[in-house]
């Protein structure tokens, strides 16, 4: 199997991904990025972790009923109710698969899970026959593999492959791996376990000392990996995980040395990066590598006049081929419904019902009104806007005025409802955005703390709409809240009151490494 010339693309940004603190998402949300990763061809979907929580085990069983060409994946640690779970949320998917794991290395069985090795073997290999009885697809990650010891290793794997494990990830959880030493020992279970054979080997790695992308493709090429588990902009908890964009890309740019095929539709991956980036409220950095928004612009003279001579003098890749469209525009004040539906739909974005197109077409009108020409872009945060507002509707944004002036202190004065009750607080600050937020809080009295507040244009000039971020902790949870709008001080608003949505919707989530 090792030896196919097919790399599998499994994308965990709802999982993984999602574990990073603020970017939970709804189950709505989840959907949205599901149908997008369709659309992007990944071969694997690990839609959530179903026993963690109701909401996640919603939001897999939704994506199970509607993904078709991709498998769908839940996590499960290795015990018989989380993987009864995983097989209830993916039972109406036409593939599935279960991901079940145990830590091996001494550290996390001794003072995490108090088990002996014995124990973990055992109950590696009864988690691993419990989950074939729900399919034929089933993948077992030892948790932090790659400081686990060798032999013992080669034990446990052995044992689930005989009990039917499919896929075996090799997890560097911590980021702790070197290219080499990665992708040996990864070639040494391969040599050493006498089934491997019979399973595809797969990476997974996270990015603490910056080497999540390096050390899967050398588990790729050392160790034989044809399977990498990956999040869009390399989304995950702490460093993040590999980034599935460079991983597709690389592969694609240096066929003559990977020899690999992937089946990615690299045109999507622009539009997927801003879609998971949009509803996490999780900028990309300008320099980030495929999608970030320096990534194919070139400044300097003589980059400049090269590539007026030939593309190829200082260009790797497209930037069309990975889904860079120079801010075209797209439709205008005189658009009608069909046209904006029909962009809908270019856009992969499926509004459940008549009514759904409706409210965003209404504010689609209502944002051409105040901006001459509407992109992609724009049309992309309306319909966030509005998904936001049918999902969460304890806060709802209603209006504002705002006055600033030179040496006078910033007042707000802003409208809004509590569960469709309106209420108006006011407020004053060191600047407009201060000034905001004390006038909500004066009604709400939330107690939560602003970790992060940014601002960035979403597409260019001077009309742009202003795309705020706004994170929030409260007794130990961290919420992202996004708003957009023309002006950037109601975005700000917007995305204060969707932060709070998110601390007021309580879905409180276990984190399966814990
Ligand atoms: O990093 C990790 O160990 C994981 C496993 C659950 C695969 O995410
Ligand atoms: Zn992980």
């Amino acid at each position: 199997m090792a030896d196919s010339n097919k790399l599998i693309i499994f994308d965990t940004t709802l999982r993984d991904g999602e574990q990073s603190p603020g970017a939970s998402m709804t189950k709505d949300e989840k959907i949205r990025i599901a149908r997008q990763l369709e659309r992007l061809k990944v071969d694997v979907i690990e839609a959530g972790f179903a026993a963690s929580s109701p909401g996640d085990f919603e939001a897999i069983k939704a994506i199970a009923g509607i993904v078709r060409d991709s498998v769908v994946c839940s996590l499960s640690r290795a015990n018989d109710k989380d993987i009864s779970r995983a097989a209830e949320a993916l039972a109406a998917a036409p593939r599935k698969r279960i991901h079940t794991f145990i830590a091996t290395s001494p550290l996390h069985m001794e003072k995490k899970l108090r088990m002996s090795p014995d124990q973990v073997f055992e109950q590696a290999k009864l988690a691993v026959r419990f989950a074939r009885q729900f399919t034929d697809d089933v993948e077992f990650s030892p948790e932090d593999g790659s400081r686990s010891d060798v032999d013992f290793l080669c034990r446990v794997l052995e044992a689930v492959i005989k009990e039917g494990a499919t896929t075996i990830n090799l997890a560097d959880t911590v980021g702790y791996g070197v290219p080499e030493l990665y992708g040996n020992l990864l070639r040494t279970l391969r040599e050493r376990i006498p089934n491997s054979d019979k399973a595809v080997w797969s990476v997974h790695c996270h990015n603490d000392l910056g080497m999540a992308v390096a050390n899967s493709l050398a588990g790729v090429m050392i160790g034989g990996a044809r399977q990498v588990e990956c999040t869009i902009n390399g989304l995950g908890e702490r460093a993040g995980n590999t980034a599935l964009e460079e991983i597709v890309m690389a592969v694609r740019t240096r066929k003559d040395h990977f020899k690999l095929e992937v089946g990615i539709d690299t045109a999507q991956i622009v539009p997927t990066s801003k879609l998971v980036s949009q509803i996490t409220g999780f900028a990309v950095q300008p320099n980030k590598a495929v999608v970030g928004a320096n990534a194919f612009a070139h400044a300097s003279g003589i980059h400049q006049d090269g590539i007026l001579k030939a593309r190829d003098t200082y260009e790797i890749m497209r930037a069309e081929d990975v889904g860079w469209t120079a801010n075209k525009i797209v439709l205008g004040k005189l658009s009608g419904r069909n046209a904006f539906k029909q962009r809908l739909e270019e856009l992969g974005i499926a509004l459940d019902s008549e009514t759904e197109i409706n409210a965003a077409f209404a504010r689609f009108k209502e944002l051409a009104d105040r901006k001459s020409d509407i992109f992609d872009e724009d049309i992309m945060a309306l319909v966030s806007d509005e998904q936001q507002s049918h999902e969460r509707e304890h806060y709802q944004f209603v209006s504002l005025s705002q006055h600033s002036e030179t040496g006078e202190k910033p007042a707000a004065k802003i409208t809004f409802a509590v569960e469709g009750k309106e209420v108006t607080g006011e407020g004053q600050g060191n600047g407009p955005v201060d000034a905001i937020v004390n006038a909500i809080e004066t009604d709400v009295k939330s107690g939560a703390e602003l970790l992060l507040f940014s601002v960035n244009a979403i597409t260019t000039g001077t009309q742009s709409q202003g795309e705020v971020t706004m994170r929030l902790s409260r007794n130990g949870r961290i919420v992202n809240g996004v708003g957009a709008d023309l002006d950037i001080v109601v975005a700000s608003a917007k995305a204060y009151l969707s932060a709070l949505n998110k601390l007021y919707s309580k879905t409180e989530k276990l984190n399966p490494q814990l």
